[in-house]
């Protein structure tokens, strides 16, 4: 890359990080996943390094973003709130470890914290009371948000036990709990307001409420991971926790305290898959270097501590824009909708499409095209819509027409009582139906033939096959002469095919298995006496 490429490069991703940043800390609405911005951000970052001509003071790579907001007075943090320099493998953590140890030496230990997915708040206490609580804002100025902190149950007004000093400030994460949150969805859904599309959103639209008895009636929580400060207040990270425990704060008992960097990694392992039983959301762990003396021989970068590193672990939520809906017509006559997404970043993959199970489900959502939605890896293979973000809804949009006939043969659809989804009542000539039979019928969970998607529809085009009995109709020659085989193929194929057990034929031409009978019985075959 020249120096004019890597100019142009850079000037299009500072671009486009404003735009997120702004997205994100100002409309609490982003349109990307964290994993996709942390990934941009080391993007820049990366040519910055390579290019140091161009680095520019109000570079995106500069600041930690802003939440600030015009109706809440803001303050000046005593100790800036930096944020975490974060990574998503393994190896980035033995990297980080052995800049640790550069410095250090290798006596290190560290101090393994769940990473709580809220809204981080600095508190400050003075002669034992809460005196004010701050948002994290820009960094270095914070939103004053105590009356609504105070709210919090399990926030101490007053401390307990003795020792804390006269006045300090320590940090935490404001949080809503998983099941607060759901019953919180359900009364609102019922109320006809608009749902939150996660717990962190929840927490911090709550935090933002003008009417601190609002705020009051939500379940919120507040777990606390870091006493900044100058003195040897505390010899180790673990021991600060500790006392701040005493002193009343709410310090979750899932930290540990490791020797080793394969001590670290079962703790990330373990979370990895643990933190769905877990009363609230965590997005990663941090790790801490656990003596101060050594956190304070590394010190701090601009931007983050160098004594602390994030493991994120990937995103199970995203939001994305909804471009247009498909319809699925499936082998029963079935018909699904499917969302059409700008590609997002989920969970490791790119995600394009996400399922939005029937009509009613539409509606529920009120799902309209152009809108942001918010897509969740569950179980199932496709992603699914869980909700939409109304505050990004342009009152343009329309809402969603569902379709009356069918997309693939124009029949009227109908729908069954008591059941959610569309059916094309066209069995036998809907062209996916017939498709989606054969291929049933020839799956490996009936016949197991070998035989692709691709081939049946080659079969069917060709006017081959119009149901299942055509398949055993089948003659080599008309095989051969399609692009998909070749002598040898076409042979292995039919044989395949007319010699499969009968005990697997009866089954899977069962009337409860592929919803109509196979007819007529194929004259070409005989029952065996
Ligand atoms: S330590 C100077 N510990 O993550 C280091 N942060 O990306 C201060 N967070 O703004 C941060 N859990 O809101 C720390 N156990 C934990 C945390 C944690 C969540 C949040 C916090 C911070 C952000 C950094």
């Amino acid at each position: 890359m020249t120096p004019e490429q890597a100019k142009v490069k850079i000037d299009k991703l500072r671009d486009v990080l404003h735009q997120h940043n702004y997205d994100y800390y100002i409309k609490s609405e982003p349109t990307i996943s964290d994993f996709e911005f942390d990934h941009l951000i080391s993007e820049l970052q990366q040519l910055e390094n390579n290019y140091p001509q161009f680095i520019d003071e109000n570079s995106p790579t500069n600041r930690v973003g802003s939440d600030l907001n015009r109706e809440f007075e803001s303050f000046t943090h005593p100790y800036p709130m930096l944020s975490l320099g974060n990574t998503y493998n393994k190896e980035e953590l033995e990297e980080f470890d052995q800049r640790v140890r550069k410095v250090t030496g290798d006596d290190v230990s560290y101090f393994c914290e769940l990473k709580y997915d809220g809204v981080a708040v600095a508190l400050t206490y003075t002669n034992g009371k809460l005196w004010r609580a701050l948002t994290r804002g820009d960094g270095t100025r914070g939103d004053d948000v105590t009356r609504n902190i105070r709210t919090i149950r399990s926030i101490p007004l007053k401390l307990q036990g003795k020792g804390y000093p006269q006045q300090f400030e320590i940090r935490g994460e404001v949080i809503f709990p998983g099941e607060g949150f759901e019953k919180m969805n359900r009364e609102r859904e019922a109320k006809g307001e608009p749902l939150f599309a996660n717990p962190r959103n929840a927490a911090s639209g709550s935090l933002k409420m003008q009417n601190s008895s609002e705020v009051a009636q939500r379940p919120l929580d507040c777990l606390f991971y870091y006493v900044p400060g100058e003195q040897h207040l505390f010899e180790t990270q673990h021991k600060s926790l500790e006392s701040a425990r005493e002193w009343g704060f709410k310090i979750p008992s899932y930290n540990r305290l490791s020797r080793s960097l394969e001590e670290v990694f079962s703790f990330i392992d373990h979370w990895e898959s643990a933190r769905e039983d877990l009363p609230f959301e965590i997005d990663g762990v941090v790790i801490k270097v656990d003596s101060i003396a050594m956190q304070q021989q590394l010190g701090f970068t601009a931007k983050t501590p160098r004594w602390a590193i994030s493991y994120k672990f990937k995103a199970e939520q995203a939001l994305s824009c909804l471009l247009s809906i498909d319809f699925q017509v499936g082998r029963t006559g079935a018909v699904t909708p499917v969302a059409n997404l700008e590609p997002v970043q989920l969970a490791g993959t790119t995600v394009k499409r996400a399922s939005l199970h029937n009509a009613d489900q539409i509606q529920l959502l009120d799902v309209r095209i152009g809108d942001h939605v918010y897509v969740e890896k569950g179980g199932e293979i496709i992603p699914k819509i869980i909700g939409v973000s109304m505050e990004r809804r342009d009152p343009a949009f329309q809402p969603f027409q569902f379709i009356t006939r069918c997309p693939e043969c124009n029949t009227p659809l109908e729908r069954k009582e008591d059941e959610a989804a569309h059916y094309c009542p066209n069995t036998n000539e809907c062209p996916p139906q017939i498709k989606g039979r054969i291929e049933h019928f020839i799956s490996r969970k009936a016949m197991d033939i070998n035989a692709a998607e691709a081939t049946i529809d080659l079969l069917f085009r060709e006017g081959l096959v119009r149901n299942v009995s055509d398949l055993y109709a089948l003659k080599y020659d008309e095989v051969v002469k399609l692009e998909r085989f070749a002598e040898k193929s076409a042979q292995i194929w039919l044989r395949a095919l007319k010699h499969r057990s009968w005990h697997l034929f009866i089954v899977s031409s069962l009337p409860w298995e592929s919803g109509t009978w196979v007819k007529p019985w194929p004259e070409n075959l005989r029952m065996p006496s």
